[in-house]
C-alpha cells in the first residue's frame, strides 16, 4: 500500500524523546522553551506553543479578545479544526466559497458575508499556499479585521519571498504527526502582538497568571491568581524534543515535498480529465497534493488507485455540509467536494512512486 501521508521519525527523535523520559520531566519545561526560541529564531517574532494547531487557533482568536456573539470569516473547504476553533471560542464561524484555482478563500464572497458582528478572517494556507495574501490583509484592514492565519499546511512555505509566520497579524502553524514538520501532536502561535502572546501565554496553563516562566525551569506556581477561562493546552517537553530533532531535518523534507509535487505536475499537466492547482513550488512547501477530476470521475479513480494499491483522500468535506455548522448553500465548494482527490505525499516517497500513480492514473481514466 502506498500510504497518503505519513510521520517521518528517526533514530534521533527517538534518543531525545529517551532523554527527556530518563529526566523525568515529561510536561511543559526547558524543552518547550528551547522549542520556542528555535521557532522564534526562525521567524523572528515571539512564538507560544500548545498542544495541537487546533488550540493554537482558538487561543489566538481568545487572545484577540474574540468570543461570543463575534462572527469570523473562513473557507468552508478547510478541516474541521478550524470550524472547531472557531465555534470553541465562542464565535461563530461564518462559511465562505473559495477561488476555484488554489482553493484559499474568496474575498468576493467574503465580502458579501461582512456584518457589523464579524471581527477576524481566518485564511487557510490551502496545501501550504496562502493565495493572494496582500488582499486578504488589505481586505482586512479596510474592515476592521483581525487576520488569524490557519497555516497548519504552510510550515516552509514563502509568500513574496518571506517566510509564512514571519509577517502579518497571527499566524498558527500546526505539528501533528504528518504535517511538514511534527511534534507528535503539537501546534504554535506567532505574532508581533505583545498583548496576545502574553494572554496566550497564561490561556494554555489554565490561565494560571504567569506560570509559564515557572514551568521552563521545571517548577510551578503555588499562589497565583486566574482572571478568566484558561485550558490545559501547553506542550509538553516530550512533544517539544520530538519537534527540536524534526527543525534540523526540516530541509530535507521541505526538499523532497518540492520535488515530489513537482513531479506530480510535470507527469499530470495536460492529462484530459484532471485539472491542477495552481501552485508554484519554488516558494510554496506543499502539505498535500490535490487533484480535481471532472466529468464526475473521482470517484472511479478513487476506487480504481485503491485497486492498485494506492491511498488517496478528499481534502475536505465542507464544513457549511455539517449539521452543527449548517448554513445555506454554497454551489462552487459543494461542485469541488465532488472534484477533489489527494495523492500520496510524504517525504519517504520515492520519485519512482509518484511516476507509478500518474502511470495508474491516466490507464484508469
Ligand atoms: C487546515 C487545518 N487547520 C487546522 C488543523 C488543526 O491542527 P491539529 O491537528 O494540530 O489540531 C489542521 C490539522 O490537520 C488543518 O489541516
Amino acid at each position: 500500500m502506498i500510504r497518503l501521508s505519513k510521520s517521518v521519525i528517526g533514530k534521533e527523535e527517538v534518543s531525545a524523546v529517551t532523554n527527556v523520559l530518563k529526566k523525568g520531566f515529561l510536561g511543559m519545561g526547558e524543552e518547550v522553551q528551547q522549542f520556542e526560541q528555535l521557532l522564534s529564531d526562525r521567524f523572528c517574532r515571539p512564538v507560544i506553543c500548545v498542544n495541537t494547531g487546533t488550540a493554537a487557533l482558538q487561543l489566538a482568536l481568545q487572545g484577540c479578545g474574540i468570543g461570543v456573539g463575534d462572527e469570523v470569516l473562513v473557507q468552508s473547504l478547510t478541516y474541521l479544526a478550524s470550524f472547531q476553533a472557531i465555534s470553541a471560542s465562542g464565535a461563530s464561524p461564518i462559511a465562505c466559497e473559495v477561488n476555484t484555482e488554489n482553493l484559499t478563500i474568496d474575498l468576493g464572497d467574503a465580502q458579501k458575508r461582512l456584518t457589523k458582528q464579524t471581527k477576524a478572517i481566518m485564511p487557510v494556507h490551502y496545501s501550504g499556499n496562502p493565495g493572494d495574501l496582500d488582499a486578504i490583509y488589505s481586505f482586512a484592514k479596510k474592515n476592521n479585521l483581525r487576520v488569524i492565519e490557519d497555516a497548519a499546511h504552510a510550515f516552509g512555505s514563502l509568500y513574496k519571498n518571506k517566510q509564512i509566520g514571519s509577517f502579518g497579524d497571527i499566524c498558527c502553524f500546526s505539528f501533528d504527526g504528518i504535517k511538514n514538520i511534527t511534534s507528535g501532536e503539537g501546534g504554535a502561535i506567532i505574532t508581533n502582538d505583545q498583548s496576545v502572546i502574553d494572554r496566550v501565554k497564561d490561556l494554555r496553563l489554565l490561565s494560571v497568571s504567569k506560570d509559564s516562566d515557572n514551568r521552563y525551569k521545571n517548577q510551578r506556581s503555588w499562589d497565583f491568581d486566574v482572571v478568566e477561562q484558561g485550558w490545559r493546552y501547553h506542550m509538553s517537553n516530550i512533544m517539544a524534543a520530538i519537534g527540536i530533532e524534526q527543525l534540523k531535518k526540516f530541509n530535507s523534507f521541505q526538499e523532497k515535498r518540492k520535488v515530489l509535487s513537482s513531479l506530480y505536475k510535470q507527469f499530470l499537466s495536460g492529462v484530459s480529465g484532471i485539472e491542477l492547482l495552481h501552485i508554484d513550488y519554488t516558494e510554496i512547501t506543499p502539505h498535500i497534493f490535490v487533484i480535481k477530476v471532472k466529468s464526475g470521475r473521482r470517484d472511479l479513480l478513487k476506487i480504481g488507485l485503491e485497486n492498485c494499491g494506492i491511498q488517496t483522500g478528499m481534502h475536505y468535506k465542507p464544513n457549511h455540509l455539517l449539521k452543527y455548522y449548517s448554513s445555506n448553500s454554497l454551489p462552487l465548494t459543494e461542485k469541488l467536494y465532488n472534484e477533489i482527490l489527494t495523492l500520496p505525499l510524504h517525504p519517504d516517497l520515492m520519485e519512482s512512486d509518484i511516476a507509478f500513480i500518474c502511470e495508474k492514473i491516466k490507464n484508469i481514466l
